[in-house]
């Protein structure tokens, strides 16, 4: 209730490093690389195509992927599932991408 998701907040801890999660993967931009309109790369060097919407239109299109990306890359990244405040502030920063 009364819950705004700001894409400044998902900007923030998109690309910040929060703790809690694997040392290799401190943070979203460690395989996303910092630009959400730009790729990045798995930490097997597989290369991973832009979040940003507004170059891959696919992207945040099935809610069923996403969801499941995010509970993988959240505990990646927190060790914890996101809460769904930090999921809709995630979601917000990559669509206004
Ligand atoms: C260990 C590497 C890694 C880290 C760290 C990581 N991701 Fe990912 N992410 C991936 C891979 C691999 C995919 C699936 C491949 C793809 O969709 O291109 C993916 C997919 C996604 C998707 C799915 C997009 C869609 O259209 O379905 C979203 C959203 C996402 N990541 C957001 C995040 C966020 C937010 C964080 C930080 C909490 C994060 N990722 C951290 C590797 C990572």
């Amino acid at each position: 209730p009364g819950f705004t998701p700001s894409a400044e907040r998902g900007r923030t801890l998109f690309t910040g490093s929060p703790g809690g999660g694997k040392p290799d993967s401190p943070s979203c931009t460690s395989c996303h690389g910092g630009d959400p309109r730009q790729g990045g790369h798995s930490r097997a060097g597989k290369p991973i195509a832009p979040l940003a919407p507004s170059v891959v239109p696919t992207r945040l299109t099935d809610a069923a992927d996403v969801a499941k990306w995010l509970r993988r890359n959240c505990a990646e990244v927190l060790g914890r599932d996101c809460t769904a405040a930090e999921k809709a502030d995630l979601v917000a920063f990559l669509i206004s991408q």
